[in-house]
């Protein structure tokens, strides 16, 4: 019950995305959490307040000059008598509406009104969420104190489209909620910290790529689990589906040079956990147009070349952070090539995981791994990638701890 005891007021905005709030809902109050829920009128048009407060078991309030709704609880009390507030889908007008300090319904005037920490899931089309004025309003909003959750890149409602614009899925809802209600001591604070994660693409030519299956599951948790610890965390980001953490900095990248290039411009900093399933070749030279099919020439011979080392390039770095951890990802003798990864690479840990098929690691929610060190090799029980994530920067930290700086 991690969110024991702890009132969240859900703003629901208008958008197709209403519908995911619905299970938003039910996961937060498994949680232990109490939902109260404030619907525009937009939002009434995609889930029905009947679902909603099915859901809540509370009133769902829609208006604001209701003059019941202001006699029992008021737009004050409604904003206050919370411990965070949750907008999902935070629509372009709604933020925009925040950015530029109006008031002119419900939910407008208890995001004005409240002084309690606000979470925004952003969730509209890919050419509103780039707009020039829906960027304007998320800094102004960010500079303002309001923390985002997503969105995340994939396919939109509306057919045909897709881009960034999804709104995060509900679980990455509830773990940003965690994360800023989470008061537990801050021991990695002051602390920077690199992380990477996810795949690298290598162009073949400008349609087609070689890659690997990391989902950036287990790299993303890390680096969640390190900011819940207070740590400053840049991570580095190879192309994945799932969305940013919340509380970290996050850019992004497609090749291992410009992860490598990123990584470096990144540097000094206390630690870096390199998680990235960075493709070890490349081809030679990506062509610059579409590679043609020609009758009777058979496939292209593609010459490849190694792609930089980048736990090796950090490991052994004239700026090598104070502690440098890699993952192995292997298929076979998982231990000994840990082991000899330990010294080659410059590592002071290296996390190694099975990733063969059976293991289903790679893309999957689980993941069994053994940490080995100098001080020799631990096993650590199957368990979810955010467990694994949480017992690392723990693990981490404690290191961190016996380096003064
Ligand atoms: C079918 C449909 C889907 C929409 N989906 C979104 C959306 O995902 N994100 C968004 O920002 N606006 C979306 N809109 C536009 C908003 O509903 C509209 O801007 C509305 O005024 C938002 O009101 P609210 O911010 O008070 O909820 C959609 C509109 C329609 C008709």
């Amino acid at each position: 019950m991690t969110l024991s005891g702890k009132r969240i007021l859900l703003i629901i905005g208008g958008g197709i995305a209403a519908y995911k709030c619905l299970d938003l809902i039910r996961r937060l109050r498994e949680r232990g959490a109490s939902v109260r829920c404030v619907m525009t009128a937009a939002a009434r048009e995609f889930v029905t307040p009947l679902s909603v407060g099915a859901l809540t078991a509370d009133h769902v309030f829609t208006e604001l000059f209701d003059r019941q709704d202001e006699h029992d609880v008021g737009h004050i009390r409604l904003s206050r008598e919370a411990d965070l507030l949750v907008v999902a889908p935070a629509t372009a007008d709604l933020m925009a509406k925040l950015a530029g300090g109006q008031a002119n319904d419900l939910a407008s005037t208890v995001l004005l009104a409240t002084d309690k920490k606000v979470l925004m899931a952003p969730a509209m089309n890919p050419k509103m969420w780039a707009h020039p004025a829906t960027r304007r309003n998320r800094a102004t909003l960010e500079k303002d104190g309001v923390s985002f959750v997503g969105p995340a890149k994939g396919e939109m409602a509306e057919r045909n489209e897709a881009g960034e614009g999804r709104m995060a899925e509900p679980l990455e809802i509830v773990a940003a909620i965690e994360a800023m209600l989470d008061e537990r001591p801050k021991p990695l604070a002051g602390r920077r910290i690199i992380v990477t994660s996810g795949p690298t693409h290598e162009p073949i030519d400008p349609v087609r790529y070689i890659a690997n299956r990391s989902s950036g599951k287990q790299g993303h948790a890390i680096a969640a689990a390190l900011a819940r610890l207070g740590a400053d965390v840049r991570l580095v980001s190879g192309p994945v589906t799932i969305a940013d953490p919340t509380g970290v900095d996050t850019l992004h990248v497609e090749t291992a040079r410009e992860m490598r290039d990123a990584v470096e411009k990144l540097l000094p900093a206390d630690a870096a956990v390199m998680v990235a399933a960075v493709a070890d070749w490349r081809t030679e030279n990506s062509a610059g147009e579409k590679i043609k099919k020609v009758a009777g020439e058979g496939p292209p011979a593609l010459q490849m070349v190694e792609n930089p080392d980048i736990l090796a390039g950090v490991g052994h770095h004239r700026k090598r952070p104070w502690l440098v951890v890699g993952f192995a990802a292997e298929t076979q003798s998982v231990v000994e090539n840990a082991k000899a990864k330990l010294g080659k690479k410059g590592a002071d840990i290296i996390v190694a995981n099975d990733v063969s098929p059976e293991g289903g690691v790679m893309g999957g929610d689980r993941n069994r791994v053994r940490i080995v060190s100098k001080a020799g090799i631990e096993e650590w029980p199957e368990m979810g990638k955010d467990e694994v994530a949480e017992r690392l920067a723990g693990l981490i930290a404690e290191r961190l701890q016996t380096i003064e700086v």
